[in-house]
């Protein structure tokens, strides 16, 4: 059996004594309000949670880590080392991690802070199906199981707006990853930062969404077997059937106090049974099964 555990948005909010007051006289200023005054009371212990997610992690016998994006807050040098060092329970528990950056870690530019702090844990398998440096990262474990990981995240200057974009050389490049002899018969998971869908099922929208959601779905519709994997909309929820081609699982936040957790992804004989990681006066446990990809 393959574990993999799915958690998002952990959003370790430290390190800001060390950045320049300078600069926060652009939207990280706003940002930080907005930090101090509203968002720092959900996220105080993410370290501490992490870390106890990390310990939950070692009983469960979990083999890959899926993160997908919103290490940080504002994306500065100091946050991503913060976010690295509290991650690092759990990076050290895990054999195997798939990680991309969220719109919070590339704030208001790509500046090459989150692979200063993560860039050790980028790699492809298949190099020579990699457009945009690694990406799409493509990762194979074992005989049953294949991550494809999207960078859609992109700095959002504009105050208001957290959308992003699949690059188009991305898209295109899918179908021959989806079709390369590597993946066959394995289960693909595909992740990006972005929600195809809200959990009601409609398009996120043009100011937060990913603007072009549908060409990804569409370029995924092609696979046999697998499930599309994000974060970004602090809500966990899934979405499967039609008029969806694969199933959709967001992680919510992970860290979010009163909603920590993920998903955690069991594959055996090729088929994958999901169960919803929360926490309870602060131990984590395991639903039963909430959805099965066959
Ligand atoms: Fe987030
Ligand atoms: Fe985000």
């Amino acid at each position: 059996m393959t574990r993999v555990l799915h958690i998002s948005d952990v959003h370790v909010e430290e390190g800001f004594s060390e950045v320049p007051w300078t600069r926060f006289l652009d939207k990280r200023g706003v940002g930080l309000a907005n930090l101090l005054l509203r968002r720092r009371r959900h996220y105080a212990d993410a370290p501490r949670v992490l870390a106890a997610m990390a310990e939950w992690a070692l009983g469960a016998k979990v083999d890959v880590l899926l993160l997908t994006g919103d290490l940080s807050a504002l994306g500065t040098r100091p946050e991503l080392r913060a976010a690295r060092r509290a991650l690092t329970p759990l990076l050290e528990t895990v054999p195997e991690v798939v990680i991309l950056p969220g719109n919070h870690d590339v704030y208001l530019a790509r500046d090459g802070a989150f692979e200063a702090s993560f860039g050790d844990l980028l790699r492809t398998d298949l190099p020579e199906l990699a457009v945009d440096g690694v990406w799409p990262q493509v990762r194979l474990f074992g005989e049953d199981l294949a991550v494809v990981a999207i960078e859609s995240a992109r700095p959002n200057p504009q105050i208001r707006r957290s959308s992003g974009r699949t690059p188009q050389r991305q898209l295109e490049a899918l179908a021959a990853i989806f079709a390369h002899p590597a993946l066959r018969g394995r289960l693909t998971l595909v992740a990006t930062h972005y929600a195809l869908r809200r959990p009601d099922g409609s398009p996120d929208s043009r100011h937060h969404g990913l603007e072009n959601a549908e060409e990804l779905l569409q370029a995924c519709a092609d696979l046999e077997r697998g499930a599309f994997l994000h974060g970004h909309i602090h809500r966990r929820f899934f979405l499967q059937g039609p008029p969806l081609p694969l199933p959709l699982f967001g992680a919510g936040s992970s860290t979010h106090r009163g909603h920590e957790g993920g998903w955690v992804f069991d594959l055996a004989d090729a088929r994958a049974e999901v169960r919803e990681l929360s926490c309870d006066a602060g131990a984590f446990s395991l639903s039963e099964v909430r959805a099965t990809i066959p």
